[in-house]
């Protein structure tokens, strides 16, 4: 394990909360909430943690949830990430999360919320990491429920960092969700949108001019049309990448095919993520070695992404510079002891 990846701060934008659901806890969660599950035993369960492509596995993962009842569900799943984030020196996380899976169940759209609102919350106190939620649209499930979760998210703008578009990508281009985002954007929230994981180009450029994004969610597909690229290297919009993730879908063959340092040697606000860390086997960290190993990301490469992870964070600007300096001061550490 690289020292310096080890101890480096890290911050993390792009992580769907019911993605760090391990096995164990999916396990423990059907048993408590008498949830039958089709597999044998856990080890079962781990075997079926594989995926041809991202609808495939969106729908495993959705299966996954029937076992998520209460708030505390949520607050241990919650919970148990933010230890991940603790062990791993997370200091700012941004999860995923959205409703609709458990509204259109019967289930309460409030226990969503107000689970993951009380980890945060215990997470600052005990081990100062600092982030939220930003529950997305499913956008397989089509517009007329995204106007429905939209009425219920506006009622609670002050418990999210903002809204994102997440789910099976292809054929659900961004363009769809125009009118919707225009509303969100009106309210004063931030957003976000999943394009260019396996849509193409378009889907990326729609997400930009016709939702106005803050952030492009994966946007690795960007490397296949020069103009956008100029576009979003000018703009300096910023991409959460997901190495781990698009070689787990077969997004990208093999780890040393990722574009991640084409991406960051052609100027972009590249920023690295683990998407569904229990699903995909590696968590931030992991997805760090994986590019360091494979990719040719140096350790100054990690900087500069960690640098514009925390720039491009959804964090009010004193914290921002508050992580800035705990940056620097990682950088200035390790350039001694490296004798720099
Ligand atoms: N939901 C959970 N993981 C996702 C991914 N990689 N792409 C789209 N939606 C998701
Ligand atoms: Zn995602």
């Amino acid at each position: 394990m690289s020292e310096f990846i080890r101890t480096l701060p890290k911050v993390e934008l792009h992580m769907h909360i019911e993605g760090s659901m391990e096995p164990e806890m999916l396990w423990q969660l059907a048993d408590k909430n008498k949830v039958d599950l089709p597999y044998s035993d856990i080890e079962a369960l781990r075997n079926a943690y594989q995926f041809k492509d991202l609808t495939e596995f969106v729908n495993l993962y959705i299966q996954g949830t029937e076992v998520v009842k209460t708030a505390e569900d949520f607050y241990t799943l919650t919970m148990a990430y933010l230890d991940k984030c603790h062990q791993q020196n997370i200091i700012h996380a941004e999860v995923f999360c959205d409703i609709r899976t458990y509204t259109d169940r019967g289930q309460a759209p409030e226990m969503v919320l107000e689970g993951i609102a009380q980890g945060f919350k215990e997470g600052k106190e005990r081990w100062g990491i600092t982030g939220g939620m930003l529950p997305c649209f499913i956008r397989h499930l089509g517009v007329e429920a995204a106007i429905e979760d939209w009425q219920f998210y506006q009622k609670h703008q002050d418990k999210i960092l903002g809204l994102g578009l997440a789910a099976i990508e292809v054929p659900y281009p961004p363009q769809l969700f125009q009118s919707i985002f225009d509303e969100v954007r009106d309210a004063g929230l931030k957003v976000v949108a999943h394009a260019g994981e396996e849509g193409d180009a378009s889907y990326i450029w729609s997400a930009i001019k016709d939702l106005n994004v803050d952030r492009i969610d994966h946007g690795i597909r960007c490397l296949d049309d020069a103009d956008l690229v100029n576009h979003l290297a000018q703009s300096q919009t910023p991409l959460t990448v997901c190495p781990c993730s698009n070689t787990s879908l077969n997004v990208v063959a093999d780890m040393a095919d990722h574009p991640i340092k084409t991406m960051l040697d052609a100027g972009l606000k590249v920023t690295i993520n683990s998407d569904d860390p229990a699903h995909f086997g590696a968590y931030l960290t992991e997805n760090m070695l994986a590019v360091q190993t494979h990719c040719g990301i140096t350790d100054e490469d990690m900087i500069t992404m960690t640098q514009h992870a925390i720039e491009a964070s959804f964090a009010d600007e004193a914290r921002k510079q508050d992580m800035l300096k705990i940056l620097q001061q990682h950088r200035k550490i390790d350039q001694v002891a490296m004798g720099r």
